[in-house]
């Protein structure tokens, strides 16, 4: 049986990096075989183009963008993603194709449509199984930044972050079958006790 496939998403700072991990360790004493993987990146390749992509001295317009960010997951879905659901490996992605639709479909403003064809061919058509989106206020980001350093979209201003979270509640009202929206505002314990109800809960079967 085809593994299962589930991607995080939320704006820079919401604590998904956290979660992924915290989850990763809840499932793996439950005994489920995983693979973790992060976008851009995962793979040789992959983090050679992250590298691009963070460097903040990188002027880089917003299609090459779009393309890098496919060439990243064009690579980790051929070398890592399929063969490892094909195994009947569980999945855990931070970050996937609904970052590309927000961060570059909706806050660069290149349209969803671009972003969708593009896409399409790096993924192979592949979508997550399910999306946990983890939801704070661009304000909240911006606190919890605070004497970190930014890299280049981090580095990006207050109207981006709001864009992106727009983005992100959009497509969680568009496609409420596969996206659960959890609370990022609270503590991190309470988060991933959110986190994993919503995941049982779909990998039981029940509809979350
Ligand atoms: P990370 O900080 O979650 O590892 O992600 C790196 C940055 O790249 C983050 O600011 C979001 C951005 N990004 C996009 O703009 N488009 C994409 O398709 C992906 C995967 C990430």
């Amino acid at each position: 049986m085809r593994g299962k496939f589930i991607s995080f998403e939320g704006i820079d700072g919401c604590g998904k990096t956290t979660q992924v991990k915290l989850l990763e360790e809840h499932l793996k004493k439950e005994g489920y075989d995983l693979l973790v993987l992060r976008e851009p990146g995962g793979t040789r390749v992959g983090e050679k183009v992250r590298e691009i992509l963070l460097d903040r001295e990188n002027l880089i317009f917003p299609v090459t963008e779009m393309l890098l960010y496919a060439s990243s997951r064009a690579q980790l879905v051929e070398e890592k993603i399929l063969p490892a659901l094909s195994k009947g490996q569980m999945v855990i992605v931070d970050r996937f194709v609904d970052s590309s639709y927000v961060y570059q479909g909706y806050a660069r403003g290149l349209g969803l449509e671009k972003v969708k064809i593009v896409n399409e061919i790096a993924t192979k058509g592949l979508f997550p199984d399910i999306t946990v989106y983890i939801d704070i206020t661009p304000e909240e980001a911006i606190k919890r930044r605070q004497g970190k350093k930014a890299d280049r979209l981090e580095g990006e201003d207050y109207e981006f972050h709001k864009k992106v979270r727009e983005g992100y509640l959009r497509l969680v009202k568009d496609f409420p079958e596969r996206f659960v929206l959890i609370d990022g505002m609270q503590e991190v314990l309470a988060v991933h006790k959110m986190v994993v109800k919503a995941v049982e809960e779909y990998l039981k079967g029940a509809k979350v």
